[in-house]
């Protein structure tokens, strides 16, 4: 089958001046952090004045971009070729920071202090389920509002879901919006055991901090909380909603990161989908680490009979050699014949402890030129195995999203932590074609 869905190409959209915000979302491992990387290095050595917002980067790829420091502001990335007039900015989001500042902006001084040096918003800001995608969203607004930079590039939380980012800020707003603390609060107004006992059931994530505090100190404490979040509610909703808006925006695209397995992609489908329903705009899709074949011509069906029949060559070759002086037949010229005959000493090693003479002989004939050949046969057989099925799998993807643009980047030998494999991913995102066809 033809490859027929239309191609994504990333740099004209990395290019066009109105591009101002590019989210990488996907589910959990398939390389949003990656994609995000390499697309803010690729599109500041292309002249723009790019920052890249990335969450939890592994760490030798963050130190590879000069991340540090987990400081909540975006520093310049050194090593980026910048004689295209751009330039490259990145950070590490910092939750905690990030809630802390969103308190500091939206209360008085006093009642941010108050809220600040709570016990229980310490817990409340690093344990609840959507605050890193929240929180990420939160900063967004900040970077966008400085308008400091043509292009941002955001790498979206670790969430087992895709879905989860665009999900966690409502859930999350609709906490602060106060439905669930004015359940906290009521019963603990009345200052009874109910209150507690609401506490306990409801927010056990926070048990560990709520064991450090007792009684009476505990319930201050969640009326303090209470009554200084009690002002911000609103904020909250509100910013909420102007990010989501920003999303929406023109200026901002999509890119769904999946990996060319089943459930990816299956993840992938629902984001597509529901970014039509909040008409929030799709750029196409990344397909990371695709397994290709330089040698793709040749079927995992016709290699493994190959290596089929030169092992019955092989086994008669051996027969043969054992026939006439009993040693193997490890000869033959080349490299490999080399090889194979250095490896096959040393398998007649090991073979020697104890080994009957034919199991020798045997351990000898694995490694003969046309046993290694058709080891390789064996292992192409695999490997096209892989790329048909990820084909497969790939198609129905195009077959449910045939408008959805694709782009293909092959699984690299190694881990991409440093510039020189960020570029590397660039290049196989803006080429976009699947390694070998
Ligand atoms: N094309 C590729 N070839 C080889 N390795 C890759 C490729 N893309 C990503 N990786 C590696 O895969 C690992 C996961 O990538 P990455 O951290 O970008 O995924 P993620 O989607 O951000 O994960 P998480 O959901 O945990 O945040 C990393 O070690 C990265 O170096
Ligand atoms: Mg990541």
């Amino acid at each position: 089958m033809t490859w027929q869905t239309p191609l994504l190409r990333v740099d004209p959209l990395l290019a066009d001046p109105a591009t101002r915000i590019i989210v990488c979302c996907g589910s959990g491992g398939v390389g949003k952090t990656t994609t995000a990387a390499a697309l803010g290095v690729r599109a500041a050595e292309q002249g723009r004045r790019v920052v890249v917002l990335t969450i939890d980067p592994a760490r030798r790829l963050a130190q590879s971009m000069g991340l540090t420091e987990l400081d909540n502001t975006p520093r310049r990335v050194e090593g980026i070729d910048e004689s295209a007039g751009g330039r490259l900015d990145a950070m590490m989001l910092d939750m905690k920071r990030t809630f802390d500042e969103v308190v500091l902006n939206n209360a008085d001084p006093a009642r941010a202090k108050a809220i600040l040096e709570n016990p229980f918003y310490q817990s409340l800001s690093a344990g609840f389920a959507g605050t890193q995608e929240y929180m990420a969203m939160e900063k967004l607004g900040q970077l966008r509002a400085r308008d400091e930079w043509d292009l941002i590039v955001v790498d979206t939380p670790p969430s087992r879901s895709a879905l989860d980012f665009l999900d966690a800020p409502k859930r999350l707003g609709s906490f602060l919006d106060g439905k669930f603390i004015k359940l906290l609060m009521a019963p603990a107004k009345a200052g009874g055991r109910a209150g507690m006992l609401f506490l306990n059931a409801g927010m056990s994530m926070m048990t560990g901090a709520l064991n450090k505090v007792v009684g009476a100190h505990l319930l201050r404490d969640v009326q303090t909380f209470v009554a200084a979040m009690d002002t911000m509610f609103g904020g909250f909703r509100k910013r909420a909603d102007a990010t989501y808006r920003l999303l929406q925006a023109p200026g901002t695209a999509f890119l769904v990161v999946a990996a060319p397995e089943r459930d990816a992609l299956r993840e992938a489908s629902y984001f597509v989908e529901r970014l039509a329903a909040e008409t929030m705009p799709l750029a196409g899709l990344v397909l990371n680490r695709v397994h290709g074949s330089g040698a793709a011509q040749l079927t995992a069906e016709r290699a493994l009979s190959a290596a089929e029949q030169l092992e019955d060559l092989a086994a008669e070759e051996e027969d043969e050699g054992r026939a006439e002086d009993g040693t193997g037949a490890a000869g033959g010229t080349g490299d490999g014949a080399e090889d194979a005959a250095g490896d096959g000493a040393a398998a007649e090693d090991a073979a020697t402890d104890g080994a009957t003479v034919s199991g020798a002989a045997v351990d000898g004939q694995e490694l003969s030129p046309e046993s290694l050949a058709a080891g390789l046969l064996r292992l192409h057989a695999e490997r096209m195995q892989v790329v048909e099925r990820e084909r497969r799998t790939r198609d129905r993807f195009a077959s449910l999203h045939p408008e959805v643009p694709v782009a293909e980047v092959a699984a690299l030998p190694g881990d991409v932590h440093d510039l020189a494999g960020l570029r590397t991913v660039g290049e196989r995102l803006a080429d976009g074609r699947p390694a070998v066809t």
